[in-house]
């Protein structure tokens, strides 16, 4: 779309008020929770923050209104689409989120259960289905490489990263963090599974091949009609995304990803989403991690 054509309006320094185009806004969060199951429910907290992300995107294209800025999204063709969905999800992660589930998933993969299964498998195929900027992907992977059932004999784990989100998708493959961002890493793991870079006094870690050449990262919506993978996973992580969709988006995304998981693997949900798993195939083995039975 060319800048050029676009007229300018003396107005937009002024505040664009939700109240005042609630039918727009509606037109907005309508598009959004039929593709991507994001609902955003008014309340005055949600109209605040959702107001002040759309805001800057209408005034970067001169836009007047909520419902100028929804006719403009289904005329300007998918960039400007994606650039919509993308402002309107929340990408809040860090590593070692909810550590219960990564103490859990040491003592997992040590489980004779666990090894049977390796042992006749030969690998590990791991989904994170949310993955945002990727903190939850490297989590996971040094939680694994730490253990002593992948060292050093079997090292055959293989992470499939996704996300709506292509922008969170593209910072999560580069894999590089700011000191303040680790934090919440044990020194030795960061040791093990980064390299620490220096720009000035700018410190960064950067994840180590042995974490990165075992990850793909791909952009996905789990409310997508088909899940095309080939093999099923032995691990789906889906964590803090469930509490953004109602009930049936959940059903539905849960379904999919419980028909992709291995009998026998689990599914981790996020801690304040485990009350609304509903399928009869999964049968809860502790807060927020399911094992498909059947
Ligand atoms: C709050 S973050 C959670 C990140 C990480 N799983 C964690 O627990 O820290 C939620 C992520 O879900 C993604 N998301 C939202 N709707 C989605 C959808 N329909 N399909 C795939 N990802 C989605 C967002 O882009 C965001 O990065």
């Amino acid at each position: 779309m060319s800048q050029g054509a676009i007229k300018f309006n003396p107005d937009i320094h002024k505040k664009i008020d939700i109240n005042s185009d609630i039918s727009g806004f509606t037109k907005l969060t309508t598009m959004l929770k039929k593709d991507t199951g994001i609902n955003i429910v008014l309340s005055d907290k949600n109209k605040t923050l959702v107001s002040s992300r759309l805001n800057k995107i209408l005034i970067k294209y001169n836009l007047n209104s909520y419902s100028e800025y929804a006719d403009f999204i289904k005329k300007s063709g998918p960039k400007y689409y994606n650039e919509f969905i993308n402002c309107l999800t929340t990408n809040t992660t860090h590593f070692f989120r909810e550590e219960k589930h990564f103490t859990f998933l040491d003592q997992y993969v040590k489980s004779a259960e666990f090894l049977d299964h390796l042992n006749k498998a030969g690998g590990t195929r791991i989904w994170c289905s949310a993955s945002s900027y990727g903190h939850e992907v490297y989590t996971i992977l040094m939680t694994l490489l730490n253990s002593s059932t992948f060292s050093p004999g079997n090292l055959d784990i293989k992470m499939l990263a996704t996300d709506i989100d292509d922008r969170v998708l593209a910072v999560a493959a580069e894999g590089e963090y700011e000191e303040a961002q680790v934090k919440g890493v044990p020194k030795y793991l960061l040791t093990n599974y980064f390299d620490k870079k220096k720009d000035g006094d700018k410190v960064s870690y950067r994840a180590k091949d042995l974490m990165a050449n075992r990850v793909t990262f791909a952009k996905f919506n789990l409310l997508s009609p088909e899940y095309p993978f080939k093999n099923k996973f032995d691990l789906v992580f889906c964590r803090n995304v469930l509490i953004y969709f109602d009930q049936n988006d959940i059903n539905y995304a849960v379904s999919k990803m419980t028909d992709n998981l291995r009998i026998g693997g689990l599914l981790f949900v996020g801690h304040s989403e485990s009350g609304n798993i509903h399928d009869q195939r999964l049968q809860k083995v502790t807060f927020g991690v399911y094992k498909r039975i059947n």
